[in-house]
């Protein structure tokens, strides 16, 4: 999402100024071109030799460069960026931004551009939770900027709170969301994921292998893309890393469905990537079963609702509704019947034959057939980029 975009990197007199250099550096590697502009006293903490190696390009702090006289123009600069970072940003230059105190480039460059702003600050815990550092956050967002929150830890005082930049890591990942096209915005997208758990006693259950990243994965996609998001999720140990999506917690498959169903009446599109287990015990003990007697306990099992072809059969012509097929034979007959019998617009094949993709893993490998009779098969992937494709050709086939 950034390769190609121009992003100014605004660096203030912040101690966590060094973190800037590894931000330059994961900015260059996403493709973009980066240009920092340093405040007077970040080049105390930082020399601008660094961040001029590290950008490929001389970095402005000044107004005119003062061996050749060479004006930097702030309008050109503002006009050039496709995105502007102040990271760090200390209470003084977010002070100077949010009352427009122009006495430097950067605060010149961000007046003068119209590109998005985001601002990172970081300070001690005192300075950040004081009223005027506050007041002028919510100024500031007021005006359309967008904050990146600090995170709590150790801070430069050795004092525990809340005043840490936040990782440049997570910096560029907030910034290229911001670039993914908001083809989502106004639809609601559930998706049910992780395993579930049939209980046998207080202690025991059945269950199965998945780990949910696969479903969770598509979630932050969702998000991303400016959907609303709920996943309706068995035990995981996964979180979403997005604050904005909502998760309904379930254990087993009976609970699964009551929540998907409820769920799926106002949603536009439902992805069931859940594992749901297809058999339950027929009978809770509600004591724990013991081993103390010689014969050995049978479980008897019963059926589980399902969950896909249950909201198939509740499906509406303006909801698409999309099954997951994880296969270890016949898999492309397998997947089509599971799409045709399920009632599915979409069924993505993930086969246990491929390494690399199923349960746990980072990756998969999926072909995706659609009601339409086409299909289109994927290299192994990040599930992230999976995900990505998953919405891409759900898209395209509802145009
Ligand atoms: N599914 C479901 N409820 C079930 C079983 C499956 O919602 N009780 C959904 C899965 O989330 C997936 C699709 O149905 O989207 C296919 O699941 P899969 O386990 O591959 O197939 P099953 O229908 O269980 O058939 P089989 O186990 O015989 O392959």
């Amino acid at each position: 999402m950034l390769k190609g975009k121009h992003i100014i990197l605004g660096v203030t007199g912040g101690i966590a100024a060094y973190k800037s250099a590894t931000l330059v550096r994961l900015l260059v590697k996403a493709g973009a071109e980066v240009q920092v502009v340093m405040t007077p006293s970040a080049k105390q903490f930082v020399a601008p030799l660094t961040f001029s190696t590290l950008s490929g390009k001389p970095v402005i702090s000044e107004f005119f460069t003062a061996n050749t006289g060479q004006w930097n123009s702030h309008v050109d600069l503002g006009l050039w960026a496709d995105a502007i970072i102040i990271a760090p940003a200390t209470a003084s230059t977010i002070g100077k931004m949010a009352n427009g105190v122009a006495d430097n480039m950067l605060v010149t460059t961000y007046l003068s551009a119209k590109a998005p702003v985001f601002i990172a600050p970081a300070m001690d815990l005192d300075m950040m939770a004081h009223p005027s550092t506050t007041r002028n956050l919510e100024l500031l967002k007021s005006y359309g900027n967008h904050i990146i929150e600090p995170a709590s830890g150790e801070l430069a005082s050795h004092l525990i709170g809340k005043g840490r930049m936040e990782e440049p890591e997570n910096i560029v990942r907030v910034l290229s969301d911001f670039f993914v096209p908001k083809d989502l915005e106004g639809k609601k997208v559930m998706i049910t994921a992780g395993p579930t758990y049939e209980k046998i006693d207080p202690v025991r259950f059945i269950g199965n292998y998945s780990t949910g990243k696969m479903g969770y994965a598509l979630a932050e996609e969702a998000a991303r893309r400016g959907a609303s998001v709920t996943i309706v999720s068995g035990p995981v140990a996964v979180k979403p890393q997005s604050s904005d999506i909502r998760i309904v917690s379930v254990q087993s498959a009976r609970e699964m469905l009551d929540a998907a169903q409820k769920e799926f009446v106002d949603s536009d599109i439902a992805i069931m990537c859940a594992a749901v287990a297809d058999y339950a015990p027929d009978h809770y003990a509600d004591k724990k079963i013991k081993r103390e007697k010689d014969e050995i306990p049978v479980i008897k099992l019963v059926k589980n609702p399902d969950i896909a072809a249950t909201l198939g059969k509740e499906k509406n012509p303006h909801q698409y509704l999309v099954g997951f097929a994880l296969e270890t034979d016949s898999e492309q007959s397998n997947a089509r019947h599971k799409l045709h019998s399920k009632n599915l617009d979409m069924i993505v094949l993930n086969s246990l034959r491929d390494s690399g993709a199923g349960f746990g893993t980072d990756t998969n490998k999926v072909t995706i057939f659609t009601n339409d009779g086409s299909s289109e098969s994927f290299d192994l992937k990040s599930k992230d980029r999976v995900a990505a494709d998953i919405f891409d050709t759900i898209i395209k086939s509802q145009k």
